[in-house]
């Protein structure tokens, strides 16, 4: 099928820039930020990841996501055929529409496990508001979190109930009501952080909690894991590398500048991860709970403190919805890329194509609702549960991959006058930068965080 490049997606458009902003926003901010952000780095020793972390956003992450708005701006199509669009017209090779395919895996391998948090988030919701937290103990509060995580039919119960509001919503289209709510649910979800930020502050463990955070310990910064972590989840933070924000790159109009857009989404992003994780450090330290406790962190952390609040029971309860609020607006766009490739390919409707796609990925999900139980000690590879593994490979391996090749291509398959079109560069010199920022400094790091971790591997075999 030959693709033409039309000026408009058959799928819609954006009405504005800033739509664009708040449904790039609703996705990059999600569970990633509040749940995952602090776990990850609380596992991994706390300051070198974050600040590692951190550089990844700036030269790694801003150059590949503006990248890749620019490819589905210029494709105006689903991920793969945004790609296949701009191999044919630059007779490129055809391998390249590869990374949407890969693409289309990596979200259908993060959503079976997102929709499973997303699920614990709501159990939450109703948990928090019944009053179970007030003036609880760090121990109950920790108890309460594993009993949850003991039943699979609970687990399972609030993954099908999450999961169905995602295909439900998607099935409809991304519709003006979802965008109003990105609109309130944005500020909302911040100013609450803020509230605990304030709790923390005063929680006689915030310079404990500070210090975890951003003291470097320089022996750290040599660990090719820590690397491979912390660059894997700026990408997941940030929707890249796997066409979301290609999708909705389709969507934005025209004559909407994209370098400032990307620094504007993520700078909200980074800020809404870090005040995450300062309002829950000094908690788990406050309450001598234990920094590297893996995914419960933000589950005991939080009712703990809303437990102590004035009208604890009603903040917890809004944070929870709001927590939930955030992972489904990042669910849509992780369901974006495939839903559009098949209603463009097979004409499919689109809410046939989200219950197919939403059924199967729930059957994946199951591995995860499991990990966490009745397979809990079993281990797919090197002691990971299947949700390890799932977690592991995608966010650290695909999504890496995914950017570095959209970052390749953009940069130097597209021709130069495409480039200066999209960007809005008319000088030379400023067309050098982006391409020495965005098609070799950060291909690069990727590569030699991928070549760190690949070589220990490699001399192994040799010897
Ligand atoms: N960025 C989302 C989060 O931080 O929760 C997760 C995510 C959404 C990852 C969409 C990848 C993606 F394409």
């Amino acid at each position: 099928m030959a693709l033409a490049s039309p000026s408009e997606s058959r799928h819609g458009m954006w009405s504005s820039r800033w739509l664009f902003i708040l449904a790039a926003a609703g996705s990059a901010v999600g569970i990633g930020n509040i749940w995952k952000f602090p776990y990850v780095a609380g596992e991994n020793g706390g300051g070198a990841f974050v600040i590692i972390y951190l550089v990844c956003v700036a030269i790694v992450g801003i150059p590949i996501m503006v990248s890749e708005v620019m490819l589905g701006r210029e494709g105006r199509h689903s991920p793969i055929n945004t790609m296949r669009s701009l191999v044919e017209r630059g007779k490129r090779n055809p391998m390249w529409v590869l990374i949407g395919w890969m693409g289309v895996l990596a979200g259908f391998l993060i959503l079976s496990y997102y929709a499973v948090i997303a699920g614990w988030a709501m159990n939450y919701v109703v948990l928090t508001a019944a009053g179970t937290f007030e003036n609880i103990s760090a121990q109950n509060a920790g108890m309460t979190f594993n009993d949850f995580l003991a039943s699979p039919w609970q687990l399972m119960g609030w993954q099908t109930l999450f999961m169905a509001l995602t295909i439900w919503i998607v099935g409809k289209g991304v519709s003006q009501g979802l965008e109003n709510a990105i609109r309130w649910f944005m500020p909302l979800l911040f100013i609450l952080l803020l509230v605990l930020l304030g709790y923390s502050v005063n929680s006689g463990g915030f310079q404990q909690g500070f210090d975890f955070m951003f003291k470097v310990d320089a022996g750290a910064f040599t660990d090719p894991q820590i690397w491979l972590i912390a660059m894997g989840q700026s990408f997941f933070t940030l929707s890249l590398g796997m066409g979301a924000m290609m999708a909705y790159g389709a969507y934005v109009p025209e004559d909407a500048g994209v370098g400032g857009t990307v620094v504007t989404i993520a700078t909200l992003d980074t800020l809404v991860a870090v005040s995450a994780g300062l309002a829950i450090f000094p908690i788990v330290f406050a309450n001598g709970l234990d920094a590297a406790q893996g995914p419960g962190l933000m589950f005991v952390t939080i009712p703990l403190a809303f437990g102590q609040f004035p009208l604890g029971a009603v903040f917890g309860t809004l944070f929870f919805v709001l927590v939930t609020f955030a992972a489904l607006t990042s669910a849509i766009s992780l369901t974006e890329p495939v839903l559009a490739y098949l209603v463009e390919e097979y004409n499919a409707k689109r809410k046939r194509v989200a219950i197919s796609v939403g059924v199967l990925c729930w059957i994946l999900g199951l591995g995860t609702v499991f990990s966490f139980n009745i397979w809990a000690d079993f281990s797919v590879v090197g002691g990971l549960t299947v949700f390890d593994f799932i977690d592991y490979v995608s966010q650290n391996i695909m999504l890496p991959l995914g950017g570095l090749l959209i970052a390749l291509f953009a940069v130097w398959q597209l021709p130069k006058t495409v480039l200066q079109k999209q960007l809005g560069f008319e000088s030379g010199v400023k067309l050098g930068l982006w391409r020495l920022v965005a098609g070799v400094i950060a291909p690069l790091c990727v590569l030699a965080v991928f070549l760190n971790i690949l070589w220990p591997v490699v001399q192994g075999f040799l010897q």
